[in-house]
């Protein structure tokens, strides 16, 4: 009986309605220092763990069926960190865009980045076209990974366009409507998250989709993204499915 129960209470699948997932799941790839500073390691190993971790999570999410994973990769306050650390995620990010070139067809998983591509090296850069291109003509789980990424600052990038299109004179500032700006933002297309997941604790969103998370569900985990599991997704996903989304009415 005692056994019975502990099997039931750690069958984490078990937990979640497959047939209801959320649609959108965000994720905020945060703690992968300190999973390598309480090993005594530099904190860009806990990068290299974590870029596998997410190689997992992403796959995995695309084998049950969501429909769109965003995730925060680099931010724009992510730059203020020691140099050798920021040149560790920028050759993470290379080997992994060279990786999903050869292997974004055949795994069906459209790869998109979000952000201001500016600051990367040229051939980061070509190969982020190249990833977004071969996107464009499949269509798989859309995985957008957020580089140089702040929500102020896709909102200002967003309200500079809208204001360049009314000085060409093809929209007035009075026709803007909340469903129009979100066409001027890097996300556009794609539904808002159903669910923010942060592991890392933080109770934060640190500049993450200020726009598109006025109404996801939170979900916030201790649990170190490098150690993040299939597991800790099911919890994420089976308390999202215990929420009641009122979105400013009264429960249903
Ligand atoms: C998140 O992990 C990865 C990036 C911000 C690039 P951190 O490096 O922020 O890990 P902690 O929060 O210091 O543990
Ligand atoms: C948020 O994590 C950014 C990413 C995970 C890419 P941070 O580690 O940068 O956030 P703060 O500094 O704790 O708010
Ligand atoms: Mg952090």
């Amino acid at each position: 009986m005692k056994l019975a129960f502990w099997k039931k209470s750690d069958d984490t699948a078990g937990q979640v309605d497959f047939g209801r997932l959320p649609r959108h799941i965000a994720v905020i790839l945060d703690g992968n220092g300190r999973w390598a500073q309480r090993r005594g390691l530099p904190r860009t190993a806990g990068h290299k763990v974590g870029s596998e971790t997410f190689r997992t999570i992403a796959t995995y999410c695309r084998d049950i069926g969501i429909a769109y994973l965003t995730v925060y990769a680099f931010s724009t306050e992510n730059w203020r960190r020691p140099q050798d650390e920021v040149d560790t995620i920028m050759s993470l990010l290379k080997r992994y865009l060279l990786e999903a070139i050869d292997t974004m067809e055949r795994d069906n998983v459209r790869l998109r980045f979000m952000g201001d591509m500016t600051p990367l090296s040229v051939e980061l850069r070509e190969l982020v076209d190249r990833c977004n291109a071969i996107s464009d003509r499949l269509t798989g789980c859309l995985c957008s990974i957020c580089i140089n990424y702040g929500g102020r600052a896709e909102i200002v990038h967003g309200a500079r366009a809208f204001a360049k299109d009314c000085v060409a004179g093809a929209v007035k500032p009075e026709d803007l409507t909340e469903e129009m700006f979100e066409n001027y933002l890097y996300s556009a297309g794609i539904p808002s998250p159903d669910l923010l997941i942060r592991p890392g604790g933080e109770l934060r969103l640190s500049n993450f989709l200020l726009w598109q998370c006025a109404y996801t569900e939170i979900y916030v985990t201790d649990v170190l993204w490098p150690d993040f599991s299939k597991e800790e997704l099911h919890r994420a996903i089976a308390s999202y499915q215990r929420r009641d989304r009122r979105f400013g009415g009264v429960k249903r």
